[in-house]
């Protein structure tokens, strides 16, 4: 079977994850750690991204380079921008956008220089499948919590995210972010720092990409209080639940839609 690399934003997203190897062997790569084993049956890669658009390449492309990744699916945190995404919620990326990309007047605003594009589209197949398993996994948490009336059942959105390197801690910076991507037709659910270039990266080497981000924050003013806050708490329940639900589901169909050499993936 081909191995999938599971990479995660935060520690305390692949603690749990780390826990459920079996045969788990640590080897340190480009100053990281990376955890190889098999997660119910599927072999798979653990690693932290890193913070930033630089340091989740590197540790992207150490997947790909050093531990043979067919394909790559990331998990994290981060700051709502649509308008009905909530804290709690969680969106599944179907493009990425770098926010802070503009070597305008040399190329048009956003476009990665010599990409002729902006946007990079994730793998519709493993999309699909993460998109299932986070909708089960929603289903669940709710039979499981019993939200007061007024709060809403955590929604699974699935749309553009935007990815920049920096922190979207106030109303003025995120309402400016919304506004320079509107500008250009696009409309991104929510913000972090990483997203982009894992799919640029997986992009260059024809690699299934699929990512899911949970909402910590509005990316406004208390941003950084609900970030703290919402890491400790539940994220890291969130991502664990939802990627064993995606193994097994990618056991359960391993020449699926997203199985590596498919049209449609990578
Ligand atoms: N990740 C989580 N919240 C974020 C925010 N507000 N800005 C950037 N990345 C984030």
């Amino acid at each position: 079977m081909a191995t999938t690399a599971i990479l995660s934003a935060l520690e305390q997203e692949q603690q749990g994850l780390r826990a459920q190897l079996t045969g788990a062997r640590q080897v340190q790569r480009a100053g990281r750690e990376f955890w190889l084993g098999d997660l119910h049956g599927a072999p798979v890669v653990l690693a932290l991204s890193r913070i930033g658009k630089v340091a989740a390449a590197t540790t992207a492309t150490t997947l790909i380079e050093a531990f043979g990744a067919d394909r790559i699916v990331f998990t994290g945190v981060a700051g709502a921008l649509g308008p009905d995404v909530r804290v709690g919620d969680v969106v599944v990326a179907s493009h990425f956008v770098q926010h802070d990309m503009d070597a305008s007047p040399l190329f048009p605003r956003f476009e990665v220089p010599l990409y002729r594009q902006a946007q990079f589209a994730c793998d519709p197949g493993l999309t699909e499948l993460l998109a299932q398993a986070c909708r089960q996994t929603m289903a669940q948490w709710q039979q499981q919590h019993t939200n007061p009336p007024q709060v809403p059942p955590p929604a699974v959105h699935q749309g553009l995210i935007a990815s920049g390197d920096r922190f979207i801690g106030t109303a003025q910076v995120s309402r400016d972010v919304q506004q320079g991507l509107r500008a250009h037709a696009m409309h991104a659910l929510a913000v972090e720092m990483e997203g982009a270039a894992v799919a640029q990266v997986c992009h260059d080497y024809g690699t299934a990409f699929a990512a899911v981000r949970t909402i910590s924050d509005r990316a406004d003013d208390i941003a950084h209080v609900d970030f703290a806050q919402f890491v400790n708490d539940v994220a890291g329940v969130y991502a664990q639940r939802i990627l064993v639900n995606f193994i097994a589901r990618l056991v359960a169909d391993p020449g699926g839609p997203s199985a590596p050499g498919r049209p449609g993936a990578g």
